[in-house]
């Protein structure tokens, strides 16, 4: 802070013409724009250009490190297990984080997580578990601290504690289309992970029609850019390039993802989902607690076979002021939508393609997410696709159902989902889960 900003129109205009803002006029607009001293206007005039001109390596450093410093950040030193961060930079039916947390802390793993709301045609985890009634996501770091101690997980918000900027800066990129570019998703993504002091950072940068990065080459790109990030930090990461060329889980909304997620923590389902937290909380026990990739395994089935991860996940809900029946009977709690339409094929043949991104927008529009800046999110609404890219569809066979306010919405929505996929005569192979890991070693210390 202590830097003073002449006209924060030069920085816009300068990133305008394609130039580099200098490090303390960016951070200075960053710092100012969290203290609201600079407008909506121009911090979205700045995103667009920063959008469409990029931002080079040390830019996006400065952006970072001002999102990191406009707010508190979470200590962690004296927690008494080894501690672990993980996300995921935003795809469709991606509840990895909900089941995730309670099955590493299982473990013996401490979570300790900020995450984000539904940002564009992409859900949110916080958004997710605000369907559950009572529960709170704006923790002190203080609270993130004690709950993590306590219970071995926390997931937390940004707030007017922690990385405010990033607060900010996310929900204006949600309603000014400027989502989808590495350096602002690496900024974003890592400013909530270096705020959080953990052992390690997992990522789980996803690739394909329902990610930001629709080819694995600009997935790798973002990749490299948040490992580069936590390597100058001098944090320890470890970053996956995940398939989302399909919904990764079964449910596309709120409430649904987290009875999808209390299914899977209570031992049900064998999706996708499920197998992509199981290597997430693996890689985390392998890298914090020496196992082998084998033993790692075990321990993470082991943590939901046993129902502790289940009960840890009761206890989260609980310590963060929602009701822990949640665990045991989701539909008693969870909002419910008035209108549920079984959604059904209207052709015979193999699932050979899915536009990932039209069904996430098809529930963003059934209110599940945000079409302006600060709307509220439906918690109810949503869809539940059960289709996978290879399966034989026939006519008139179920495929998911559709949870709407209205029928006519519900309509339109079915209609949308059908239209997002590609149905062939052939066999299709299934896309690989994991398209490849990158470390981040740190090379060194915080800049
Ligand atoms: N997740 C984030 O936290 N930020 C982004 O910009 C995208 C995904």
């Amino acid at each position: 802070v202590g830097v003073s900003l002449r006209d924060p129109r030069d920085v816009v205009a300068r990133k305008r013409d394609g130039g580099a803002v200098p490090e303390p006029d960016l951070r200075a607009f960053v710092l100012a724009y969290a203290k609201g001293e600079i407008g909506d206007d121009l911090a979205a005039a700045f995103l667009m250009a920063a959008y469409i001109r990029g931002l080079s390596a040390e830019e996006t450093l400065v952006l970072t490190r001002a999102m990191v410093d406009s707010g508190r950040t979470v200590a962690l030193d004296g927690i008494s297990r080894p501690t672990v961060d993980k996300h995921s930079t935003g795809g469709v039916a991606d509840g990895v984080t909900l089941v995730f947390a309670p099955v590493a802390a299982a473990m013996g793993l401490a979570v300790a997580k900020l995450s984000g709301r539904g940002l564009g045609h992409t859900g949110g985890t916080l958004d997710k578990l605000e369907s559950i009634p009572g529960l709170r996501t704006d923790l002190t770091p203080e609270e993130v601290r004690r709950q993590v101690e306590a219970v071995g997980c926390a997931v937390a918000a940004q707030s007017a504690d922690l990385v405010p900027a990033d607060g900010k800066l996310y929900a204006l990129r949600d309603a000014t289309a400027t989502v989808a570019s590495v350096p602002l998703i690496a900024a974003s993504v890592m400013s909530k992970k270096l705020a959080v002091g953990t052992d390690l950072i997992l990522l789980d940068v996803k690739a394909g029609s329902g990610a930001f990065m629709k080819t694995v080459e600009d997935a790798m790109r973002l990749g490299r850019a948040c490992s580069d990030l936590a390597a100058g930090w001098g944090r320890v990461a470890r970053v996956a390039v995940t398939d989302m060329s399909q919904p990764l889980g079964e449910a596309v909304g709120n409430a649904l993802d987290v009875a999808e997620a209390v299914e899977l923590l209570s031992g049900g389902g064998q999706g996708r989902l499920r197998e992509l937290t199981l290597l997430f909380a693996a890689r985390g026990a392998e890298v914090l607690l020496g196992l082998d990739p084998g033993a790692a395994r075990s321990e993470a089935e082991a943590a939901i076979s046993s129902g502790r991860a289940l009960q840890t996940f009761a206890r989260m809900v609980e310590a963060q002021g929602g009701d822990p029946r949640v665990a045991e009977d989701p539909w008693a709690v969870l909002p419910r939508a008035p209108v549920v339409r079984p959604l059904e094929s209207d052709r015979d043949g193999v699932l050979a393609a899915v536009e990932a991104e039209e069904i996430g927008r098809a529930s963003v529009d059934l209110g599940a997410g945000r079409r302006r800046k600060g709307d509220p999110v439906d918690p109810a609404t949503g869809i539940v696709f059960r289709g996978r890219i290879g399966d034989r569809l026939e006519r008139g066979a179920p495929i998911g159902e559709v949870h709407a306010r209205t029928e006519d919405a519900a309509g339109a929505a079915a209609r949308r989902v059908l239209d997002a996929l590609t149905v062939g005569d052939g066999p299709v192979e299934p896309p690989p889960l994991v398209h490849g890991w990158m470390d981040a070693a740190p090379h060194g210390d915080r800049p």
